[in-house]
């Protein structure tokens, strides 16, 4: 013990005398006593893969590591870990899907989603799935070396109140997961992050694959490919929406980093459809992108392993109309976002969104705008 504080308080003052990008320049220098310290240690509590807690737990109360919410400071100085930034993004993200399923777990109970239409299995599924998110969380702070902080719990809000709102919110968020983890790949270096940030896309598809056939009585296959959006932050960033603003550890490190804060992107209140060939009015609920006069802006669509780019007329930003390119099956999402350059090649070039348009139940899609 007394050796880890005389490293903190060495690290306290090597850390403001040096800071890096990675990390925050101090710590408070009781941070050896908080309780969520102990996870710094990866052989700490219970390990996804061998305890059933990530499974089948079926308490109430949020499981081992999610009772420990605060950031996890460093306990080694040096260089940070070569992909720590990637998995501290992603562990910011897991925070808010942890929250997401624990406030239904907290909210609902076997009984609600019966009467709501639903099997009755459907709660102990909500509650597995939260399982494994926590486990997730576990995942991602092992992942973090020990020379980043691992970022801690923030407050959030849900737009759901009801099972029906829930589960609709579930399939957007899974699915959701999917396509910024696959664009998380190609921001991750080390072939172990690609493949442990496949192992958890598969379980996420697992998850949506179940909401699919039980919740839906829909068919579970999205076609041979799932949505890349290459920009895997953009996706991130729009999740700072259930963030209560202010409420993250000012420790933290800012998520997602690095953190481009565009201006979100919508379909116009009232839309009907989001299927291929429809047309849709864009909406800007942050605001619309300061668009230079005389200069050719696209929407680019991203679907599978393809892109399709349609120029927009941005002359009048509330009235930008586009039609979704009828070439799409309608199947699993397409990605949208405006960009300056046709087939958006830069994230720079991005200006506006990423929108993540649910095909699959499309039904579902426009009542989520
Ligand atoms: C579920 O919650 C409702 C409302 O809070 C309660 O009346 C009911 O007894 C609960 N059912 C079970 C199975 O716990
Ligand atoms: C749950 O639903 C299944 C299938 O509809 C049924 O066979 C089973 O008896 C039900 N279980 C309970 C505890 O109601
Ligand atoms: C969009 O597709 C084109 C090929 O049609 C490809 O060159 C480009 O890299 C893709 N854009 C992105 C951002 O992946």
């Amino acid at each position: 013990m007394a050796v880890k504080s005389l490293l903190l308080s060495g690290l306290i003052a090597a850390a403001s005398a040096s800071p890096c990008p990675n990390t925050p320049r101090s710590y408070p220098t009781n941070a050896t006593s908080n309780p969520s310290q102990k996870l710094a240690d990866p052989n700490y509590g219970p390990k996804p893969g061998e305890s059933r807690i990530f499974s089948t737990y079926t308490g109430v109360d949020p499981p081992f590591p999610a009772y420990l919410k605060d950031p996890v400071i460093p306990t080694k100085f040096g260089a940070p870990g070569i992909d720590d930034q990637v998995w501290q993004n992603l562990l910011s993200a897991e925070w808010i899907i942890f929250s997401f399923y624990q406030k239904a777990v907290e909210m609902f109970n076997t009984t609600a989603f019966v009467e709501a239409g639903y099997p009755n299995n459907t709660y102990e599924r909500v509650q597995s799935i939260r399982d494994n998110e926590a486990g997730h969380l576990r995942i991602f702070q092992n992942q973090i070396s020990a020379t980043s902080i691992k970022p801690g719990a923030c407050e959030y809000t849900f737009p759901f109140d009801d099972p029906i709102s829930f589960l609709a919110l579930t399939t957007v968020l899974e699915i959701s997961s999917m396509a910024f983890l696959t664009g998380l790949v190609e921001s991750a270096q080390l072939p172990a992050s690609h493949a442990a940030m496949v192992a958890i896309a598969e379980v996420e598809t697992r998850h949506e694959v179940w909401s699919l056939i039980n919740i839906r009585a829909e068919d579970p296959f999205s076609g041979p490919a799932d949505t890349v959006y290459p920009y895997a932050n953009q996706i991130l960033d729009t999740t700072n929406a259930y963030v209560v603003p202010g409420s993250c550890p000012s420790l933290n490190p800012e998520y997602p980093s690095p953190r481009q804060g565009l201006p979100l992107l919508s379909a116009a209140a009232g839309t009907k459809s989001l299927t291929p060939g429809s047309t849709i009015t864009l909406a800007f609920p942050t605001g619309a992108p300061a668009f230079e006069a005389g200069k050719q802006y696209y929407a680019v669509f991203f679907h599978a392993v393809e892109n399709i780019s349609v120029p927009i007329d941005t002359s009048n930003p509330k009235a930008i109309s586009v039609t979704i390119p009828a070439a799409f099956e309608t199947k699993g999402v397409i990605v949208a976002c405006l960009a300056d350059e046709k087939d958006a090649p830069t994230k720079e070039s991005v200006v506006a969104g990423p929108a993540v348009i649910l095909e699959q139940p499309a039904a579902l899609a426009p009542a989520l705008i």
